[in-house]
């Protein structure tokens, strides 16, 4: 028995955080961030901080788990109204952030919105974004890469009335969730040499000068888990389905590929389909973006394994060289998992060759078209930051103060600090246009090595930033004000300084 359960009001009810008087949900969800221990790898279980949670009210199937109960997966309408009681049963304060979703402020799980041991968050909003792949993850204060590292993740897939027309669906659309981690000989997730037990590793830092450096630039893991489990092989029959990829890891980049050499069908980005569907040799996809492909397995005989594989690329120019000594490195060639066709389906899919057209992305719709906000990556003392400042709770400056209603570009630029290392910029309540990128000619080498392998077509609300690079972003502003974080979800960087606050003003 939770020793701490009592703190928690008996009723499932509660009022929301932000008073919603005449709000009436058609879905109540209740979730928990819980210390739990799962069956990953043979041998002793593996201690981890998953969550948990029941539907309350509602269809009882919007929520279910991965195979190994590793990750929820809560399925949503668009125009759904819905009430979610988190509870924190975790040994120190956490916060869920709706990922990609736009919501009021003080739903955003903004990390001064933090909860201690055994408190509820209650959120209430209506679902307003558009169909597609988003999830939800722990956001408190230097403490993201831990708990989502150690499982506080989750998939949040919206559907509406006309998206997912011709597309695969039910047992045949499948959100897969990559992540790299790093296991000791008890088969304990380690991060940071900390485990999830929370007993500190060697030395104060945990893990000494290796653990500060990483810490500061990202950390990798050298066992790639899909769904929350190893060597993850997927049974499919012969016809199309839609697989819905989230790059859940910390800090790792991905650039993925068939074995085969046979090209990828891309059909959606982190919010929603794109306007047709897009062949890519390979796709390269930084933390907390997700892509929505197409595979067809019709004409494989029973007993094919198609391979997934993350492509080499220069390592250092993501990683600035400074993580040397791993056993897999940020631009190992690795596999991620496969397909292993397992029985005959008459389908004859036909894949739509056209999906609803996106909005153009016109520059001119920008208020500050002509003199749009940069951002630039910045390093100090063991400390990262934009324009030169770090996260604070309640810090936001004039530069960082948007109208809401209003269209602008925000320009990253990853070319002001001396480190020659990549960022996946977030930000919070919109989904964005890439409008253009740009690079200094003495860095086009480093950055040649990723390209081609970015979906720069759709909705996004991460963005890859390369070394030496700049990329504008177009955006709206909508109803919802208040402060919102933007930030790099390299969450080791998130975590030490590479995070600001923005405010919507009316
Ligand atoms: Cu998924 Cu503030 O991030």
């Amino acid at each position: 028995v939770w020793p701490f359960a009592a703190l928690v009001p008996p009723d499932a009810l509660a009022q929301p955080a932000s008073a919603n008087s005449g709000f009436v949900p058609d879905l109540i969800v209740e979730l928990r961030a819980k210390r739990d221990t799962l069956r990953i790898w043979p041998g002793p279980t593996t201690r981890v901080w998953r969550y948990d949670g029941r539907v309350v009210a509602g269809d009882p199937s919007a929520l279910s788990f991965v195979a190994n109960g590793y990750a929820p997966i809560l399925r949503v309408r668009r125009g759904q109204k819905i009430r979610i009681n988190f509870i924190n049963e975790l040994s120190e304060p956490t916060i869920i952030h709706w990922h990609g979703l736009t919501v009021p402020a003080a739903l955003d799980g903004h990390p001064r919105d933090a909860i201690g041991t055994g408190r509820r968050y209650v959120y209430e909003f209506e679902v307003r974004n558009r169909a597609g792949t988003y999830w939800f993850h722990a956001h408190p204060d230097g403490r993201t890469g831990a708990q989502v590292y150690y499982g506080q993740a989750g998939f949040l897939l919206v559907s509406d009335e006309e998206e997912a027309f011709g597309l695969p669906k039910g047992e045949h659309d499948m959100p897969l969730m990559i992540q790299d981690r790093r296991v000791d000989a008890d088969n304990q997730f380690v991060y940071l040499a900390q485990r999830a037990g929370g007993m500190m590793g060697r030395g104060m830092m945990g893990g000494g000068m290796s653990g500060m450096m990483e810490r500061m630039m990202g950390f990798l893991g050298d066992r790639i888990l899909v769904n929350g489990q190893p060597d993850y092989v997927l049974p499919v029959a012969t016809r199309a389905y839609r697989l819905r990829l989230l790059n859940g890891s910390n800090s790792r980049i991905y650039k993925f590929a068939r074995r085969d050499g046979v090209p990828l069908t891309v059909i959606g980005t982190d919010g929603g389909l794109l306007g047709q569907p897009l062949k890519r040799p390979y796709v390269t996809l930084a933390p907390a973006e997700r892509v929505d492909l197409w595979i067809d397995f019709a004409g494989q005989p029973v007993g094919t394994d198609i391979a997934l594989d993350s492509l080499p690329f220069d390592g250092d120019a993501a990683m600035g060289g400074m993580m040397g000594g791993l056993t897999l490195p940020m631009g190992a060639h690795f596999p991620i998992m496969k397909f292993r066709v397992a029985r005959r389906e008459q389908a004859h899919d036909q894949l739509p060759p056209k999906f609803k057209p996106l909005p153009p992305i016109r520059a001119q719709d920008a208020i500050n078209a002509t003199q749009p906000r940069t951002f630039g990556i910045t390093m100090g003392m063991m400390t990262w930051g934009i324009n030169g400042r770090r996260f604070q709770m309640d810090g936001v400056t004039s530069s960082e103060t948007v109208r809401a209603g209003t269209t602008e570009i925000w320009e990253f630029r990853n070319d002001e600090s001396m480190m020659l290392m990549a960022h996946a910029m977030h930000v919070h309540n919109v989904q964005f246009r890439v409008l253009d990128r740009s690079v200094a000619a003495d860095l086009a080498a480093a950055r040649a090595t990723l390209s081609g392998g970015y979906v720069d077509e759709g909705w996004k609300d991460t963005v890859l930033v390369m070394p030496g690079e700049r990329v504008r972003v177009l955006m709206h502003f909508g109803s919802y004000t208040g402060l919102f974080l933007y930030h790099c979800h390299m969450l080791e960087h998130e975590d030490t300084g590479l995070m600001r606050n923005y405010l919507i003003r009316t």
